[in-house]
């Protein structure tokens, strides 16, 4: 199984930036760590990061006929990211939407997710954690025999 895992904008300062939403660790240490899981449950995990999003459709066009889903954390883009709410609805493989912070719990303009209607799942609130456990999520269903006990 192969898997993209695309991050949007401003999640490349993961370890700095508001560390009261998104905790301490960087990127860099996540990605290490996800990659070694990845690799435990026999699965090809790249990961990008773009800020813009143009760049994030780009990626998932370039990636919808080689890879069987896709982990997306959008950022901002998540609440008004029109084009890219299209770009997922255009691509064959699906996608779950992570967040580390829980968007719900917090400003007004963060309770929408215009993407949400368009992905497989949503995994929002467990820090660093939840792309670890979207990672999980496309491991447990890849069976048929997995598919068939949802
Ligand atoms: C985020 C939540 C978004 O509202 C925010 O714009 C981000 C990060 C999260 O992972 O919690 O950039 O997607």
């Amino acid at each position: 199984m192969r898997l993209l895992l695309l991050n949007g904008p401003n999640l490349n300062l993961l370890g700095e930036r508001e560390p009261e939403h998104y905790g301490r660790e960087t990127w860099a240490n996540i990605e290490a760590r996800l990659k070694t899981r990845a690799a435990a449950l026999g699965i090809e995990l790249e990961c990008r990061q773009h800020s813009s999003e143009g760049g994030m459709i780009d990626i998932l066009h370039a990636a919808r006929h080689e890879v069987d889903g896709v982990i997306l954390n959008a950022g901002a883009y998540t609440h008004y990211g029109y084009a890219l709410r299209d770009a997922i609805a255009a691509i064959p493989p699906p996608v779950i939407e992570v967040h580390l912070s829980l968007p719900e719990a917090r400003e007004e303009f963060r309770h929408v997710s215009v993407i949400a209607p368009v992905c497989a799942g949503r995994i929002a609130g467990f820090g660093a954690l939840s792309y670890e456990l979207a990672l999980e999520a496309f491991a447990r269903l890849r069976g048929p025999e997995e598919a068939h006990t949802r």
